[in-house]
Formats: C-alpha cells, sequence, structure tokens
C-alpha cells in the first residue's frame, strides 16, 4: 500500500504548491505541471479516444527528485487536463523513482512500462534499474503489478544504466527497446519481446554508438515510417561538432532497415531532430489516425530556469507531427489540431509588399506567426524576424540565404544555435511563441528550432527586416488561446 499512500501525500502537496505558483512565465498551450518540477514525456498514447501523456514529475520541490508521473488528457492534442498523479515511486520495485517509460493499450487495459530507479550507495553514485508495469482500466488510476520487477536487471555485459522502456506490438508480440550502457560506457538499446507484457526475453543489440555517439543512450524509441524505420535516441556524451550537439545532451535518430526475424537494424549516420537550445527526450505515438506524433521535454538539463523562483519548472513541446522526406531526414510539423489555438487573426500583409522593414506591435503575448519571404525575388541575402520586448530583450531569427543557414539567437546568455536550411527560393517561418518558450518550424519542417526564453513586460514588436529589400507573400499573426484558464 506504500504507493497509495505516496499518491495521495504527492497529490496534496501539488494541490497547496499550486496556489503559491507566481504566473509570469507560465505558458499558455503547453503541457506543464500544475506545480513544481517536470522533466520527460512519458506513456504518450491513445486510449479509449483520447489522449494521455504523463510525465517525469517531482510534487514536492521545484527541482528533480524522487520521480513520480504527472498526468494529463486531452480529446484534441490541443485542450489538456491535468489528472491525478498516477504513479508514485517507494514500492519494493521502484524505491527511489519512477523513471521514463510508455504506455499501450492492452486490450482496454491502460498498461504503464517503466524503470525502477534504486540507489544502492549514500552519495548516490551506485544504483540498479529495472523495468516494471503498472495497469489501470479506467486510465486514472493505476496498480503496479505483483509480477514486478517485469525485468530485473540488464544483460551480463551492461553497465548500471538500463532504463525508458518504450513498449510496442508487432505481429504477435510485444517488444521493448530500453537505453542502455555497455560496460566499456557505450550508449546502445537493447531489444526485449514478450508475449503478454510480464515475462520477456532479452533479444539483443539493436544499436549502438560508432564511438562518436555517447557513453549512454536515453529514452529510445522506435517505429516504422514511409518504409523505413526510425529509432530515436536521447545520448548523453556527444561532442559539439558545429552546428550540431550544441546543448549538454542531445536528441536525434537513426534511419535504415529492420529484420525482426534477425534483429538487424542497418541504418545510416545520427541525425540531430531540433537545433534550438531545449530540446530533449521526444517521445511518439501512432494514433488512430495512422499518423506519428512527437512530443518532447522543452527543457535541457543543467540550464538556466528562472521559473524554479516561480513555483514550477519545466514544460513539454506542443504536439508534432512526424514525417520522413526523400533523403532519410525526419520532419516536424506542428499537428493541424493546433489551429484550434488560434484566436484574433492580424494580417500585416497578405500579397507581395517589397520593403526594408516591416513591423507590427501587439500586446498579446500567446502567438502564432506564419511568414512568407520570396528569396528568389529578394535583393538581399539575409533576413531577420526580431522580437522585440517591452523589456528590452528580443529575439532574433535570421535566414542567412547565402550560407543556408537559420540561426536563432535568444536572450540570457544561451548563445546561437544554427541549423543547415537550404535556400529553396521561398522561406516559410511558423513561429509559436508561448510566454516562455519559442517553436519555429522553418520549411515545412525541414528545421525546426525549440528554446526556453524568458522576456518580461506587455509589449511585443514583430518586425521583419533586411539591409536589402526583401519581398514578402504573407505575413500574418495569431492570438492565441490559453488552455489553462
Ligand atoms: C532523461 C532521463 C531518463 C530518466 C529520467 C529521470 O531526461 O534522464 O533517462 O528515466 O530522465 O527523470
Amino acid at each position: 500500500m506504500t504507493g497509495t499512500v505516496n499518491l495521495q501525500q504527492a497529490e496534496e502537496a501539488i494541490n497547496k504548491a499550486k496556489k503559491e505558483v507566481n504566473n509570469r512565465f507560465r505558458l499558455g498551450y503547453h503541457i506543464m505541471a500544475p506545480a513544481n518540477w517536470i522533466n520527460d514525456p512519458n506513456g504518450f498514447v491513445q486510449f479509449k479516444g483520447a489522449f494521455h501523456v504523463f510525465y517525469q514529475h517531482h510534487p514536492y520541490s521545484t527541482d528533480w527528485g524522487p520521480m513520480h508521473w504527472g498526468h494529463v488528457i486531452s480529446k484534441d492534442l490541443v485542450n489538456w487536463e491535468h489528472l491525478p498523479i498516477a504513479l508514485a515511486p517507494g514500492d519494493y520495485c521502484d524505491k527511489d523513482g519512477c523513471f521514463s517509460g510508455s504506455a499501450v493499450d492492452n486490450d482496454g487495459e491502460l498498461t504503464l512500462i517503466y524503470t525502477g530507479h534504486h540507489y544502492v550507495d549514500k552519495d548516490k553514485d551506485l544504483f540498479y534499474q529495472n523495468q516494471n508495469i503498472a495497469v489501470s482500466s479506467d486510465g486514472v488510476h493505476f496498480d503496479k503489478v505483483i509480477e514486478n520487477p517485469v525485468i530485473s536487471a540488464p544483460p551480463p555485459d551492461s553497465s548500471q544504466h538500463f532504463r525508458d522502456p518504450k513498449v510496442w506490438k508487432h505481429e504477435d508480440h510485444w517488444y521493448m527497446v530500453v537505453g542502455n550502457s555497455s560496460k566499456d560506457e557505450t550508449g546502445r538499446v537493447i531489444l526485449y519481446r514478450s508475449i503478454n507484457l510480464r515475462n520477456w526475453d532479452y533479444i539483443g543489440v539493436l544499436a549502438e554508438s560508432d564511438g562518436t555517439n555517447g557513453y549512454m543512450w536515453e529514452c529510445p524509441d522506435f517505429f516504422e515510417i514511409g518504409g523505413k524505420y526510425v529509432l530515436m535516441i536521447s545520448p548523453q556524451g556527444m561532442d559539439a561538432k558545429d552546428d550540431c550537439y550544441n546543448n549538454l545532451f542531445q536528441t536525434g535518430y537513426l534511419v535504415g532497415d529492420y529484420s525482426y526475424d534477425t534483429n538487424t537494424f542497418n541504418h545510416g549516420a545520427f541525425k540531430e531532430l531540433d537545433y534550438g537550445h531545449d530540446f530533449y527526450a521526444v517521445q511518439t505515438l501512432k494514433d488512430d489516425n495512422g499518423r506519428r506524433i512527437a512530443i518532447g521535454w522543452m527543457d535541457m538539463w543543467e540550464s538556466y530556469m528562472p521559473t524554479k523562483e516561480d513555483g514550477w519548472c519545466g514544460a513539454l513541446t506542443l504536439p508534432r507531427e512526424i514525417t520522413l522526406d526523400g533523403q532519410d531526414r525526419i520532419r516536424m510539423n506542428p499537428v493541424d489540431e493546433l489551429e484550434l489555438l488560434r484566436l484574433d487573426e492580424n494580417t500585416i500583409c497578405h500579397k507581395k509588399v517589397t520593403s526594408k522593414s516591416i513591423a507590427a506591435e501587439t500586446t498579446e503575448d500567446l502567438l502564432e506567426i506564419k511568414a512568407v519571404i520570396d528569396l528568389a525575388s529578394s535583393n538581399t541575402k539575409n533576413i531577420q524576424m526580431k522580437i522585440s520586448y517591452s523589456c528590452g530583450q528580443h529575439t532574433l531569427i535570421t535566414y542567412d540565404a547565402e550560407r543556408e543557414k537559420l540561426i536563432l539567437s535568444v536572450a540570457g546568455g544561451k548563445g546561437l544555435r544554427s541549423v543547415a536550411l537550404k535556400n529553396s527560393g521561398q522561406l516559410l517561418l511558423r513561429i509559436y511563441l508561448d510566454r516562455s518558450s519559442i517553436e519555429i518550424f522553418a520549411n515545412h519542417g525541414e528545421a525546426t528550432m525549440t528554446s526556453r526564453i524568458y522576456p518580461e513586460g506587455n509589449r511585443r514588436e514583430l518586425t521583419l527586416l533586411s539591409n536589402g529589400e526583401f519581398t514578402v507573400n504573407e505575413f500574418t499573426y495569431w492570438k492565441l488561446k490559453d488552455i489553462w484558464k
């Protein structure tokens, strides 16, 4: 019964803490906890028609601590509601934390598969991790099963890092990928198979680092899309290289061909998924309409998180639809449902205008911005979208058409981020601005950049500018709805 008592205490703590939250940076249309710390999205699943997202949560503090699973639900991927905390740690199988994992609909039983975390020494350098299951028929209240742990230890050639199970069904079997590190500190993903979600057979290594891709691969996800297989991973320990891998840890993917019969995954090189400052631990689902949708943690370990002073910390990204292009590159685009957020539309220009600067001013803080620039007929090599705040901060998005790069500059000492973006003659920018985040989707998801920003003041100026003349086909912004009010 420890679990139930811990859940009640956690719920009381969060109900108390939410009364103390300062709203200045609270997001208007992103998933957050009512208060206190969150990190990875977990258990992203569609169950009995509704979308469920769980998240790593510490209900007692704005810092990371013994991990619980927070829980939100939505009918449309846009309007989310909090449900009671789903998992609390403290049982024999998950003494020091319910770490990341996934969810499946097992014939009407919502099943969570998660990592139990256990410290074995006081200074917390030594721990062990196992895999566990909790089930629910109503999708709200979960029971940990008596068979836990369903996988008690990793294979013998493994280090202590053994976490973040992602489970899916293929033909008659359940499959599970787990994030792992070998004894010699090579990041890798290992594969298990089961017929009943309780008894698991170890199949082997699905993929591992070639020596350049880090010492530990967290949060794996493996799925088929467009006739190929994609392994998404969040490696720790990659060195920065030019525009790539500039955050503390990365999230990216491998694309290739896979054989279930022989467990062989022939794949290409690791590619980064999002080039902003704050994107990690992504998880996907295939929805009832066959779309592959991804949600990530919209922060990065050890980065500047001023909302801790405000009684909360951490958020998830918008849901993004994933597709694979002809060059085996993933594109991420905001799901169509996000148009439900749109309130007032403001068209700054909707037909060809040639200028050096076009500006609009607004007091709205939840915005979607769309700009279509005709680069082919512009007399400039450099075009910028500048978002200036009344506090004096600004966020600058620059497209350098000569170097074919999109560059993001945000305030707060976070440094620049840039990503290659081909000059196709037209630049399409779709930007979602929330009170403390920006998500940029360029050229139909060819490049995305996600970052946390912390501006204050109630006025924003949106300016398209350049040192030469440019031609704009469309420049529109929408005031967006606050789903939490
Ligand atoms: C990724 C991660 C996971 C782990 C969880 C703990 O951000 O480190 O590997 O399960 O966070 O909160």
